[in-house]
C-alpha cells in the first residue's frame, strides 16, 4: 500500500497506516509498548515520543519534514503549560503523514525496566497490580436508567479493556460526587487480581503517583521499602526492630509464649502490626507523601510471623507435623489486618513452603530463581532462621534451619546489630595477632593515623553479625581459635590479648576503658554461639545436598538482611557454606526484601511463584535423623568430617 511506514525504535516494530493515524493508535496497533494514562486526551503526557528526521538506510526509509502533523491545540496547551523536552511529542496527538521512525524512550514504556541493585541480577519489569486509568464517563440522562456505576464500568471496559470490574463499598460511597466534580472525567485505581476491582477514585486527572509497600517481616527487623507504583523507583527505605522481641528473642520461645500465655497470641499480633504502622509512619515522612496514597504492599516472612502477623495461633507450626493455617498466597485489603494505609489498600502475601519454610524463603526464590538456573545453586538466606534453597531447572529443595540470632548480634557478649560504631570488617595479623578492623560510619581502619579521632566521634559500640564472622573466622586463620573452637592460652597462641576469663580464655579486640571507652572482647562463649549457629546454616545445606545426591554445589548465594556485607571467604572459613571455590560464591543482599518488591511491581510475578512454590519440594530439618548427624559433625571450624578442600588448596 502507499500508506506511510512507520518505524518504531528501539523495538522495531513497523507498519503501515492511513494518514492521520495518532502514533499512539499505531503504537497499539503494533504491539509497541507506549504508556497512556490519560487514554489519548493530552493530559498524562505518559505517550511522549521522540520522531527522528533525515535517511534511516538501516530501517529502508527517509523521513521529510512533515512526516507528523504539526502541533494542535492540546498539544500546544499542554507544552506551554507543562512543558515537554526538546524534540518530545505527545504520541496521542502527534498524528502520521509520511513515513517517518519514531522512538519510544525508556520513561514511556508502560513495561520499563526497573534495573537492579546488583548488576548481574535480573531487571523487573513494570506491571504493578494496582494502576491509574483515566475515563470519560457518560452522564446520566432521562432516558437511560443506568446507574454511574454503570456507566464507569462501560467506560473502563471500552476504554481500558478492563471487564467485570468490581468496586469497594467505601469508593462506592463517594462515586457521585467524584464524577460530578471532575465534569465525568476521573481518575481510577484498579486493582487487577483476578477479579479487577476499582479501589478509588479521583475528580479529573490525578497527577500524583501511587505507592506500594515492600516489606520483609523477620524475626528481629521489620524492613519497609516504598516504591512509586508507576516508575518503580524505591523512594524510601527503613527498617525496625520487631516489637514482638519483647515476647523471644527467636521463633520457637514466640510460639511458647503464645502456648504459656492466655491472649499471648494476640498480644504478638497487636504488637507486630502497631510496629508496622509505626514504621510506615516512618517511610511516608522520609518520601513526604501520606498514608492514603499507598495502594498495595505485598509482604514476605516465616510462617510463625506469617501466623502471628494474621492474628492465627502459631500453636501448630510449634509441633510436628508443622502444619500451616493455610501455605497460599493470600489476597487480602490493609485494612482487615489493622494496617493504617490507603482504606482500600491490597495486602498479598507470598506462598509458604512448608510448615518452616515461609513466604520469605518463596521470596527469595523469586529473587533468586534457582529453578532458572542451569548449574546447581545453592541459595542461603542468613538470618535468625535460615532458608535455604537448593536446586536447578531440574528440581528445587527448600528447607530452614534455626540458626539462632547469633548471626544478627544478638547473644554475643559484644553483639549489636549493624549500625554506626559496630564493628564490621576484620583483619588478624597472622604472626602477631593484632587485630585491625573498620567500624560502620567510618571509613579509617583502626591502625590507621585518624581513627581513635573518628571513633571518638561514632564511638565503638561492638560487633554487628557479620564482623563477628569475620573475627571468629580471622581467629581461627590466626591460630587464636583451634578446630574444636578453644580460644587458646597466651603461651599456646604467643599473643597477650588472650585473657583468662573464667575457667576459659578471651581475646581483647580493643580496650579504652583508661579513657572512659568500651572493652570489646570475644569470649569462648561467643565462639561457641557462632558454632552451633554456623553448624545449623551448614547442616540444613548438607541435608538438601543428601537430598539431591549430590557433595558439591556449583554456585552459593549469600542472601539475608546483612548477607551482602558477609565475606564469603570468612564464611568458607567458618565453614557456614560448603565448599566452593570463592569466585562461585556471591552476595545477594536483602533477597526476601528483593523478592517482595519483584511482586509489588510484576503481578506476574505472583502467579510465577506460586506455581514454583507447588513444585519446590520441602526437607523438614527438625525430623531428619541426618540433620543431627551433620550438625554434630559440622561444629568443628571447619568441618570434622567433611574436609574443605578447595579452601584449603
Ligand atoms: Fe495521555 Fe497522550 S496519552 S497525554
Amino acid at each position: 500500500s502507499n500508506d506511510p511506514l512507520v518505524v518504531f525504535t528501539p523495538s522495531g516494530k513497523r507498519g503501515r497506516f492511513p494518514e492521520g493515524t495518532p502514533v499512539l493508535t499505531a503504537a497499539r496497533q503494533l504491539g509497541v509498548d507506549l504508556d497512556s494514562v490519560c487514554g489519548g486526551r493530552g493530559i498524562c503526557s505518559r505517550c511522549q515520543i521522540t520522531p527522528s528526521y533525515g535517511e534511516f538506510p538501516k530501517h529502508g526509509v527517509t523521513v521529510e519534514p512533515g512526516a507528523l502533523t504539526d502541533w494542535n491545540a492540546v498539544e500546544e496547551r499542554y507544552k506551554s503549560k507543562r512543558g515537554l523536552k526538546e524534540g518530545r511529542r505527545l504520541g496521542c496527538q502527534a498524528c502520521v503523514m509520511g513515513d517517518v521512525v519514531i522512538d519510544v524512550p525508556p520513561e514511556s514504556q508502560v513495561h520499563r525496566q526497573v534495573v537492579r541493585k546488583r548488576a548481574e541480577a535480573r531487571q523487573i519489569t513494570m506491571s504493578p497490580a494496582v494502576k491509574l486509568f483515566y475515563v470519560a464517563v457518560a452522564e446520566p440522562d432521562m432516558h437511560d436508567p443506568s446507574g454511574d456505576l454503570q456507566r464507569l464500568r462501560d467506560a473502563l471496559a471500552e476504554q481500558w479493556q478492563i471487564k467485570d470490574v468490581q468496586i469497594d463499598l467505601t469508593v462506592l460511597q463517594g462515586l457521585q460526587p467524584k464524577l460530578r466534580k471532575g465534569g465525568w472525567q476521573v481518575t481510577c485505581a484498579v486493582h487487577l487480581g483476578p477479579q479487577p476491582r476499582i479501589i478509588e477514585v479521583w475528580p479529573g486527572f490525578r497527577e500524583a503517583p501511587i505507592f506500594g509497600l515492600a516489606v520483609d517481616l523477620g524475626s528481629t527487623t521489620i524492613a519497609a521499602h516504598l516504591c512509586d507504583l508507576q516508575s518503580g523507583e524505591v523512594v524510601a527505605s527503613s527498617g525496625l526492630m520487631n516489637p514482638q522481641i519483647r515476647f523471644g528473642e527467636d521463633l520457637m520461645s514466640r510460639v511458647s509464649y503464645s502456648m504459656m500465655n492466655a491472649g499471648g497470641a494476640a498480644e504478638m499480633t497487636a504488637a507486630v502490626r502497631e510496629g508496622m504502622n509505626d514504621l510506615f509512619g516512618q517511610v511516608c515522612a522520609e518520601a513526604g507523601i501520606t498514608r492514603d496514597d499507598i495502594l498495595d504492599m505485598v509482604l514476605v516472612c516465616n510462617p510463625v510471623m506469617h501466623h502471628l502477623f494474621l492474628g492465627i495461633d502459631p500453636f501448630e507450626l510449634g509441633q510436628a507435623p508443622f502444619a500451616l493455617a493455610t501455605s497460599d498466597a493470600l489476597n487480602l485489603t490493609a485494612r482487615e489486618v489493622g494496617l493504617d494505609l490507603h482504606p482500600s489498600a491490597r495486602l498479598y502475601l507470598l506462598p509458604c513452603i512448608a510448615g518452616h519454610v515461609g513466604a520469605d524463603a518463596a521470596a527469595v526464590a523469586l529473587s533468586e530463581a534457582p529453578d532458572k538456573s542451569p548449574d546447581l545453586l545453592l541459595v542461603v538466606d542468613v538470618g535468625t532462621n535460615a532458608e535455604i534453597l537448593l536446586g536447578n531447572t531440574e528440581k528445587v529443595l527448600a528447607c530452614s534451619s534455626p540458626t539462632g540470632p547469633a548471626f544478627e548480634g544478638a547473644q554475643i557478649s559484644s553483639g549489636q546489630r549493624a549500625a554506626p560504631g559496630a564493628i564490621e570488617r576484620v583483619e588478624i595479623d597472622p604472626v602477631t595477632k593484632e587485630p585491625r578492623f573498620k567500624v560502620i560510619g567510618s571509613d579509617l581502619w583502626s591502625d590507621d593515623p585518624g581513627f581513635a579521632a573518628e571513633a571518638g566521634k561514632t564511638g565503638i559500640t561492638g560487633i554487628c553479625g557479620s564482623g563477628i564472622i569475620e573475627m571468629v573466622a580471622e581467629m581461627r586463620l590466626a591460630g587464636i581459635v583451634d578446630a574444636s573452637g578453644l580460644i587458646g592460652a597466651p603461651e599456646q597462641t604467643g599473643s597477650a590479648r588472650c585473657i583468662l576469663d573464667g575457667r576459659t580464655y578471651s581475646y581483647l579486640v580493643w580496650d579504652a576503658t583508661d579513657t572512659g571507652g568500651p572493652r570489646i572482647t570475644v569470649t569462648n562463649r561467643d565462639i561457641r554461639e557462632i558454632q552451633m549457629a554456623k553448624a545449623a546454616l551448614y547442616s540444613g545445606a548438607r541435608l538438601l545436598m543428601d537430598k539431591f545426591g549430590v557433595d558439591k554445589v556449583d554456585r552459593i548465594v549469600l542472601a539475608g538482611a546483612f548477607g551482602a556485607h558477609i565475606s564469603p571467604k570468612h564464611a568458607m572459613v567458618l565453614g557456614m557454606i560448603p565448599d566452593a571455590p570463592l569466585d562461585k560464591v556471591t552476595s545477594a543482599g536483602n533477597a526476601a526484601g528483593t523478592g517482595a518488591r519483584i511482586a509489588l511491581l510484576n503481578r506476574e510475578a505472583r502467579d510465577l511463584i506460586e506455581a514454583t512454590v507447588r513444585g519446590i519440594h520441602k526437607v523438614e530439618t527438625a525430623i531428619e535423623p541426618r540433620f543431627q548427624e551433620h550438625f554434630v559433625n559440622a561444629s568443628a571450624i571447619p568441618n570434622a568430617v567433611e574436609p574443605f578442600p578447595i579452601l584449603n588448596s
